[in-house]
């Protein structure tokens, strides 16, 4: 076993490192954790104390940490290409992640963009869409419709389609300017009570009426819509009903607007169906992939799209209309091999056929240990995610005050207790990997609920 120097990695990373989404000075008299080994659904820290990891890790890890099979790939890629860029090149690693992906992809989708991570294949996506009319000589379209609460990365193109004000509002001087319709967030929609549920609730699809109104208006200005299918993740865990994808497909081919659906989160099972967009039975124009494309191990993303945007680029050197994007590791090999073993063990081995029984237990258990309690005001699930909505009044739905930081407390509290809790403000959730068993939901669920009423008894 390595032996590490706890007191002098944490005094190198307190100097020198700047963490994600962290207000630093936060850790001025607390320590972070340090994870030196992970293992299934667990991480391990450096004092040998083991945590759930009940977000996978960013919502990335999908058959669980160190899976031997995924393990077996990468060191097997490693005897053989390392990296080549992928540009005048190809190799048989990138073909089979293809060949692998088209399987559980909607035929239509047959034209693979291969990039880094969630953001870039965002950026991808837009610039497609965008650079589609312009090589189709239809110079007007060049806005898109993006959601309230959506999140789709970090970068400036991804940035200028999110709707999470907290997050981006400083930015807004550098960004390009998207139309924003209204999120489809059942809890705070006024036409219903009570939990969002699995929103399979009869509803009349009112959110939508704002994005059909920009549509019908200004649909000569807009080469796009883009959507988190199902679940809007990073904008509070907002489960939608798949009625509202069928409707939004009708409305977007109506007015001949391409359809994005950002599957960076919701993909590769997450949502209880290899993609979260084949519960509503249609398919998108463009789909984006990456976190779970590795199976959570390497940074690769997908951008894939149909036949007919790829032949708008596809011509004459000289007509000027090349897709000019490409990242330094695009297609890497070693990130390949293990999507590959990924892939492979979706097809050979069922994850979401042999862990339903558990997917289901945890959705009831959510309710059966969250429905009565006074201060939740929403519950809400879909596959392996699940959240709860913390309100200060269930009745009037009236939230905790900002100024409590009850998120960020019941972060804190959760790793003393042993599961790794992220909340987004007020919404506690899990996102769990596809290799969670009913014991393990039993366990991350008991501990997360003492946890939440620990903080909360001492508001
Ligand atoms: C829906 C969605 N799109 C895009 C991204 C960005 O992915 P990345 O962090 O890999 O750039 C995320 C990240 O959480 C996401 O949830």
């Amino acid at each position: 076993m390595k032996s590490w120097n706890k007191k002098k990695i944490l005094e190198i990373d307190k100097k020198h490192i700047w963490h994600p989404y962290t207000q630093m000075k936060d850790y001025e008299n607390r320590d972070p954790l340090v994870i030196v080994a992970a293992n299934g659904c667990k991480l391990k820290t450096i004092d040998g104390d083991e945590l759930y990891d009940s977000i996978s890790s960013w919502w990335t890890t999908l058959h669980g940490h160190l899976h031997p099979k995924l393990n077996q790939a990468i060191m097997e890629q490693l005897k053989l290409l390392d990296h080549v860029n992928f540009s005048g090149y190809t190799h048989p690693y990138a073909v089979e992640v293809v060949e692998r992906l088209k399987n559980f992809l909607p035929h239509t989708l047959s034209r693979f963009f291969f990039s880094d991570n969630g953001s870039t294949a965002v950026e991808v996506a837009l610039k497609m869409a965008f650079q589609f009319w312009q090589n189709r000589g239809v110079n007007s379209k060049t806005r898109f419709v993006c959601l309230e609460n959506a999140y789709h990365g970090d970068t400036l193109g991804a940035v200028s389609v999110g709707g999470v004000d907290l997050f981006f509002e400083l930015y807004k001087p550098l960004l390009f300017k998207s139309f924003k319709a209204p999120s489809p967030y059942c809890y705070r929609c006024e036409e219903k009570e009570g939990f969002t549920l699995d929103a399979n609730h009869e509803c009349n699809l009112r959110c939508l009426d704002g994005l059909e109104k920009i549509l019908n208006e200004h649909h000569e200005e807009i080469c796009a819509v883009i959507v988190e299918p199902r679940l809007q993740g990073a904008g509070g865990i907002l489960v939608y009903p798949a009625a509202y994808l069928k409707k939004l497909r009708e409305i977007t081919e109506q007015f001949k607007v391409f359809l994005i659906f950002d599957e960076v989160a919701t993909g590769f099972g997450r949502t209880g169906t290899m993609f979260a967009f084949e519960q509503a039975g249609i398919a998108p124009d463009i789909i984006c992939l990456a976190k779970g494309l590795t199976g959570g191990y390497l940074p690769m993303a997908l951008t894939v799209t149909t036949e007919e945007i790829y032949q708008a680029f596809y011509a004459d050197y000289l007509e000027g209309k090349t897709f000019y994007h490409g990242h330094t590791y695009t297609a890497n090999p070693i990130c390949c091999a293990v999507a590959a073993a990924s892939l492979k063990l979706f097809a050979e081995e069922e994850p979401l056929v042999k862990t339903k029984e558990a997917r289901e237990y945890f959705h009831q258990l959510l309710l059966d240990t969250f429905s009565d309690k006074p201060y939740v005001g929403d519950i809400r699930y879909i596959g392996y995610v699940g959240a709860i909505e913390l309100v200060r009044d269930k009745k009037t739905k009236e939230p905790f005050s900002e100024e409590l930081r009850l998120g960020f407390n019941i972060y804190m509290k959760s790793l003393e207790k042993g599961v790794v809790l992220r909340p987004l403000g007020d919404v506690i959730y899990w996102f769990l990997p596809l290799c969670i068993s009913k014991t393990e939901v039993e366990e991350i669920l008991k501990i997360s609920a003492e946890v939440i009423e620990e903080v909360l008894i001492n508001l």
